[in-house]
């Protein structure tokens, strides 16, 4: 069984684990607990501040890939599709498979529902593995970030857009803070597993920013739960090195040749 077969067989028995990773040595941590590590463009305002994901290039996402990959034994690598790197059909081959080749990543991910429906299956046509993405979509979101499915509208369009990716063959959905009882009709009519960050317990799995989740990005937001406090962490340690360093206390000799 490959691991996109692996993952569907979870679907309706048990919960699949994802979080992001930008580098080798946090994702050999992750890849013992994850279903699917997905280096996100999330990088972008995580680790270079950032205001939005749309100034994310497509270099950024190759070089933190292939670091990642170095970390992956197991899980289901995944690697998000920049903005304006998917703008037609050609142009998301050409750098799909730049990004599959370059970092041997198992799938690409998109954001989007019914307006780029035919690039997507046009690259699952030409064997690239997709996961989709609906709900809050941070390539397009302007201003202010809400929860989605408030509205009628909304909500149809969501559910819309979800059944047309899983009829393009995506082989899972991230939804990302979608309204609570959404989630759990999109959930229950796909065969395929949806993945949560805001948007319940109904999903198949859950995914976050793993910066976030260790306390290493702190932002307010309601959907994160923060397991650790690794800034504070570092901070002890940094702080106990540089009162040994000033008191001469390292290196030892046990340090020197
Ligand atoms: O960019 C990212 O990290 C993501 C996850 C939050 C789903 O898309």
């Amino acid at each position: 069984m490959n691991k996109f077969q692996k993952l569907l067989k979870k679907k309706n028995k048990e919960k699949i684990v994802c979080l992001t990773a930008y580098s080798k040595n946090v994702a050999s941590i992750l890849d013992n607990h994850c279903d699917i590590i997905l280096v996100g463009d999330s990088l972008g305002s995580v680790l270079y501040n950032f205001k939005s994901t749309r100034s994310v290039s497509l270099d950024m996402m190759i070089k933190h890939s292939k670091s990642v990959k170095m970390g992956i034994k197991r899980s289901l690598f995944v690697v998000d599709m920049p903005h304006n790197t998917y703008r037609n059909s050609k142009e998301a081959l050409k750098n799909a498979k730049t990004i599959i080749s370059q970092t041997k990543c198992d799938a690409v991910k998109l954001e989007g529902g019914a307006k780029i429906i035919n690039i997507v299956k046009f690259l699952i046509k030409n064997n690239i593995p997709v996961q989709g993405h609906l709900g809050l979509l941070p390539q397009s979101q302007k201003g202010k970030f809400n929860y989605k499915g408030k509205k009628i509208n909304e909500r149809n369009k969501i559910y819309k857009d979800a059944k047309l990716l899983e009829l393009a063959g995506v082989f899972s959905i991230v939804l990302e803070c979608v309204e609570s009882s959404l989630a759990k009709k999109i959930t229950k009519s796909l065969e395929i597993p949806t993945i949560g960050i805001g948007a319940s317990l109904h999903c198949d799995g859950q995914i976050l920013v793993t910066d976030d989740l260790l306390g290493l990005n702190f932002i307010n937001v309601r959907f994160i739960k923060q397991y650790a406090n690794i800034k504070k962490i570092i901070n002890n340690a940094v702080s106990a090195y540089s009162k040994d360093v000033r008191e001469k206390k390292f290196p030892e000799k046990k340090h020197t040749y």
